[in-house]
């Protein structure tokens, strides 16, 4: 299994109050599957999502990730695991400026260790795989908001990870350019066999490219449909 969550609750403390952005789920996702998770604003979707990454810590509850609980992992194996195991996309991108298209690829690569010289090809070869082999150089602001969210994958696919996070990854797309992107992920599923957990606020993109539906409310697991 790439994921088992095993009552998995997030709780944020607000004064006297208690946000349950996560409360009590449990739900597992195996190897290649293209898993769409659906729900209403503020149902806990990215909460989830962040939990997966690691980039955030759950208050109860267990998440083996590739059979290894995040809770239980030190803080320098939790940054080796956002390194190597899970490629993140944002709706908003999220590529640095001042950096080139292959330069904001190649950067996590340069985290990771890996000799310039390999990074560079790398990153151009990433880049070739999106389409993009042509705007190496770049910066994001002389990209279309479709082309640096191809940056933005080949920059998640740059430490090959097994599995791919996607948060509202067309969010900021026109219907066109959200095609091509859908169509990138799902090629990135299907011949790659990457897994993919994808957030949308979209029901039909969902139906159309997930192979299982999880539809989220107020922190719990409302419905888990098979397409
Ligand atoms: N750092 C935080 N402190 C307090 N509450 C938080 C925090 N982060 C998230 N929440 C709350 O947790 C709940 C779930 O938030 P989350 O961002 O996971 O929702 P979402 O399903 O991704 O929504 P959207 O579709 O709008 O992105 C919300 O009620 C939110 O207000
Ligand atoms: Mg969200």
């Amino acid at each position: 299994m790439v994921l088992v969550a095993r009552n998995l609750s997030k709780h944020y403390t607000m004064g006297a109050s208690v946000v349950r952005a996560l409360d009590d789920v449990s739900l597992t996702v195996a190897e290649g599957e293209f898993v769409g998770l659906l729900g209403t604003s503020g149902s806990g979707k990215s909460t989830l999502l962040n939990l997966i990454a690691g980039l955030d810590q759950a208050t109860a509850g267990e998440l083996l990730v590739f059979g290894d609980d995040l809770a239980k992992m030190s803080s320098e194996t939790l940054s080796r695991h956002r390194q190597k195991n899970v490629g993140i996309i944002f709706q908003s991108f999220n590529l640095i400026s001042t950096m080139t298209a292959a330069e904001n690829v190649a950067l996590s690569m340069m985290f990771a260790g890996v000799p310039r010289a390999e990074r560079e090809r790398s990153a151009s070869d990433l880049l070739t795989a999106v389409g993009l082999g042509g705007r190496q150089t770049h910066r994001p602001k002389e990209l279309s908001g479709g082309e640096q969210q191809r940056v933005a994958i080949a920059r998640a696919l740059s430490n090959t990870p097994r599995l791919l996070l996607a948060d509202e990854p067309t969010g900021n797309l026109d219907s066109r350019t959200s095609k091509e992107i859908m169509a990138l992920l799902k090629d990135l599923n299907e011949r790659d066999g990457k897994t993919v957990i994808m957030v949308t606020h979209d029901a039909d993109l969902a139906k159309r490219y997930a192979h299982r539906i999880i539809t989220m409310l107020d922190g719990k697991v409302l419905s888990e449909v098979t397409a």
